[in-house]
C-alpha cells in the first residue's frame, strides 16, 4: 500500500464543515495527527483507530497575527490543506466593495494568512505539501459570481508562484479544483438582493448554482482526491475533482473564448 510521503502532521482550515471536515477526518482515519480550525467549532479532540487524531480549534483565518501565532505553535506542519472559504453572488456591475472585500478577505487573504507560516515551517523541515482548495470557478469565470471567481483565480496565481519558489526547499504546492459539491457552502452563500434590473438574472443563476451544488459530488470525493496527492512525491500542479470536470477543463481549453462564454451564459443567465 502506498504511504503518505510528507509526514503525519496535517493542518486543515475550514475543518468544521464540507470539504475541510471530510479531509480532516480522512487524514485522521489514515493515522495522521490533524489539527483542524474554523471560527464556529467546538474545541474537541478525537482519537481514531490506527492511531490518528483530530484536534479542532477555533481560529478565524482573516486574523493574520493569530493565524501566524497558531501555526507557529503547532508541533509540525507536513501537509496544509487550506479549505476555509465562502461565496458571494451578485452582478459584477453593482456588487458593493464591502462584499468584494469580505470575499477576498476570507478566500484570498485568509488562505494567504494560513499558507505563509505553513510554508515557513515546511521550508525549515525541508519538506511539505501545500494544498489549496480552489474551484472550477478559478479556471472559468461564472456569471453573477465575478468576485468569487476572482478570489479563486487569485489562488491559482498564488499557488503557481509558490510551487516554483518552494520546489528547491522540498515543498510542493497543488491547487485542487472541485466543481459542484454538496456542502454547507450553498447555505452560507451571501447573495446581493433587490438589484434593479438583475432580480430575474440573479434568481436564475443563484438557483442553478444551489441546485447543482446540492446535487453535486460528496465532500468525501474531494477529500479522497486530496489524500491521493499526499501519496505522490511529485504531485500535479492543479487537479479538477472527478472525471467530468477533468474532461470539461480539457474541452474548455480547446474552445475559443466566445464559444466558452456563450455556453456559460446559456447555463447561468436568462435568455
Ligand atoms: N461546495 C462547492 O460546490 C465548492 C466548489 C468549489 C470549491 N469549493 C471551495 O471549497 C472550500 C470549502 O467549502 P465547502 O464547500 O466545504 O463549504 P462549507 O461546508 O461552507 O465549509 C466552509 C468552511 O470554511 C470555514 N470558514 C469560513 N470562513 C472562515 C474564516 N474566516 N476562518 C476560518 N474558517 C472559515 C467554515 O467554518 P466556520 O463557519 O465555522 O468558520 C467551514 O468550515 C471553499 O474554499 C470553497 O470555495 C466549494
Amino acid at each position: 500500500m502506498k504511504e503518505n510521503v510528507y509526514g503525519k502532521n496535517v493542518f486543515v482550515t475550514g475543518a468544521s464543515s464540507g470539504i475541510g471536515l471530510a479531509c480532516a477526518r480522512l487524514f485522521a482515519e489514515k493515522g495522521c495527527f490533524v489539527t483542524g480550525v474554523s471560527r464556529n467549532t467546538a474545541e474537541t479532540e478525537e482519537a481514531f483507530e490506527g492511531g490518528g487524531k483530530l484536534v479542532m480549534k477555533k481560529l478565524d483565518v482573516t486574523e493574520e497575527e493569530k493565524v501566524r501565532e497558531f501555526v507557529s505553535g503547532l508541533p509540525g506542519v507536513d501537509i496544509a490543506i487550506l479549505c476555509a472559504g465562502m461565496g458571494v453572488a451578485g452582478p459584477a456591475e453593482t456588487t458593493p466593495s464591502e462584499m468584494t472585500r469580505k470575499q477576498m478577505e476570507v478566500n484570498y487573504f485568509g488562505t494567504l494568512n494560513a499558507a505563509q507560516p505553513c510554508l515557513s515551517r515546511m521550508k525549515e523541515s525541508g519538506k511539505g505539501l501545500l494544498i489549496v482548495i480552489g474551484s472550477i470557478a478559478g479556471r472559468v469565470s461564472i456569471p453573477m459570481q465575478s468576485q468569487y471567481s476572482a478570489s479563486k483565480y487569485a489562488l491559482e496565481a498564488f499557488t503557481d508562484a509558490v510551487r516554483m519558489e518552494m520546489r528547491k526547499y522540498g515543498v510542493r504546492a497543488v491547487i485542487v479544483e472541485p466543481g459542484d459539491t454538496k456542502t454547507g457552502f450553498t447555505a452560507a452563500r451571501e447573495t446581493l438582493r433587490g438589484e434593479d434590473g438583475y432580480s430575474r438574472t440573479l434568481e436564475k443563476s443563484v438557483s442553478k448554482m444551489a441546485k447543482d451544488e446540492q446535487n453535486g459530488r460528496s465532500p468525501l470525493s474531494v477529500a479522497k482526491t486530496v489524500y491521493a496527492l499526499s501519496l505522490r512525491k511529485d504531485p500535479p500542479s492543479r487537479v479538477p475533482v472527478g472525471f467530468e470536470y477533468k474532461l470539461l477543463m480539457f474541452l474548455l481549453r480547446l474552445m475559443p473564448d466566445r464559444l466558452k462564454e456563450h455556453i456559460l451564459s446559456k447555463m447561468y443567465l436568462p435568455g
